[in-house]
């Protein structure tokens, strides 16, 4: 049976490092997995996540550019692969415009529920991961990078928006999520992530 996995959280959370080692646990264990991201995951998503990420722009041409670019990527690569039985690891998905543009951006929650009922009407992950952390404790880790991009230029009062976001998308379905501290050490986190594999 497939499945549809995603990974949220805010910038310098560390859930890129940690998806790529659960793919690779659930492909040791015999899953045809496809780890995708967004903005992103098709030609057309991989231009507009460059637009979107040093490009200067509305807040609703933001919101709507981030749901264009999604459009593309469950019609062309997470719906064909979950229809073919593959499971799906997408580095983030809807959630992230209701913590982003919702939550840091101030946009109006219901706006974002009407773009998401029209894009993905019929689709929701069957798992979240939420990889929560205190703000400070991300911006630390963002800290080494040496080029930022344009919503890792954005201030802590911002992150905390996107934070309460997140927390106001698990408060809205709690079931569909599984909150990770990420604060912890790789190793600890790894051991919080085995648990769930072992219960997928
Ligand atoms: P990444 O750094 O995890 O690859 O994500 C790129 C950035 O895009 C990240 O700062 C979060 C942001 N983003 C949004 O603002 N809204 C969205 O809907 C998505 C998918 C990402």
């Amino acid at each position: 049976m497939s499945k549809f996995i995603t990974f949220e959280g805010v910038d310098g959370a560390g859930k890129s490092t940690h998806l790529a080692w659960f793919a690779d646990t659930l492909r040791q264990r015999g899953v045809d997995v496809v780890v995708t991201r967004e903005p992103g995951g098709t030609p057309l998503g991989e231009q507009l996540r460059e637009m979107l990420l040093n490009q200067a722009m509305s807040i609703g041409t933001e919101a709507m550019l981030m749901f264009a670019a999604r459009m593309e990527h469950i019609e062309q690569v997470i719906k064909p692969a979950l229809r073919s039985g593959k499971w799906v690891i997408s580095d983030r998905f809807s959630d992230a415009s209701f913590a982003y543009q919702g939550g840091g951006r101030n946009m109006d929650w219901n706006r974002l529920k009407q773009l998401e009922l029209w894009v993905h009407p019929d689709l929701q992950p069957d798992l979240t991961l939420f990889f929560d952390v205190p703000v400070e404790v991300a911006r630390q880790r963002l800290a080494n990078n040496v080029s930022l991009d344009r919503f890792e230029q954005e201030q802590s009062d911002f992150f905390e928006r996107v934070r309460a976001g997140y927390h106001r998308r698990v408060q809205e379905n709690p079931q569909r999520y599984a909150v990770i501290d990420a604060a912890r050490t790789l190793e600890q986190v790894k051991q919080q992530l085995e648990k769930i594999i072992v219960s997928l």
